[in-house]
């Protein structure tokens, strides 16, 4: 059965809430740039639609959890940011390729594995032609016995849900992350839509 992450919201029962945006996002902001149209599918508070409007990006979130989306608006804006309720697996026709950038988070770990290839759809729908998708994946969950979500992808699982559609660009095991996550349980990849 899906959890139910509205209910998680309004119970403030939300421990992969770190309060700041994920630290491998910030570091692949030190040497690149995300400009642009910008959605973060799963954005819960929204800490990394933040981060990326105070960069200069137009950033929209968007969340299952309409009490997560609340729960960011009230949050004070920091520039051109906005928040939204929806499933990314069933993506308003209005967004179909109006994206250069998908920046994942913790979204695709918080779907069940049979929900995957709707996911990838989506991403490579919501892109312009050339857009790009960054992803923060979680290779690695502590004592992970198919009872997540979180539920770890592994590299060669993340070029076969994305090689259609998609070429990598650049990928790396970042060196910061939030002290909970041990290094190397997580992979940044970057990959254009071809
Ligand atoms: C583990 S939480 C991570 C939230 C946020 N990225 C963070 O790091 O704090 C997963 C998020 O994905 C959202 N989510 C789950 N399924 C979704 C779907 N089909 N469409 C949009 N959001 C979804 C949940 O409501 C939740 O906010």
């Amino acid at each position: 059965m899906s959890k139910n992450w509205n209910a998680a919201y309004e119970n403030d029962d939300i421990p992969w809430d770190k309060g700041v945006a994920a630290p491998p996002l910030a570091e692949f902001l030190e040497t690149h740039s995300i400009a642009g149209r910008v959605l973060v599918p799963g954005c819960g508070l929204g800490h990394d639609v933040r981060l990326l409007a105070s960069q200069g990006a137009s950033a929209l979130g968007l969340d299952i959890a309409p009490s997560a989306v609340r729960k960011a608006q009230t949050i004070p804006a920091v520039a051109d940011e906005g928040f939204v309720a929806g499933d990314f697996l069933d993506l308003s026709t209005e967004w179909e390729g109006q994206f250069d950038w998908v920046v994942e988070h913790t979204c695709l770990c918080a779907l069940e594995l049979d929900q995957r290839e709707d996911y990838a759809a989506s991403v490579a729908k919501a892109l312009k032609p050339g857009g790009n998708y960054l992803a923060v994946f979680y290779r690695e969950v502590a004592d992970y016995k198919g009872d997540g979500p979180p539920h770890p992808i592994l590299s060669e699982a993340i070029d076969a849900l994305f090689g259609a559609h998609f070429e990598r660009v650049e990928s790396f095991v970042p060196s910061k992350s939030y002290p909970s996550r041990p290094h190397g349980c997580e992979e940044v990849v970057w990959f254009r839509k071809r």
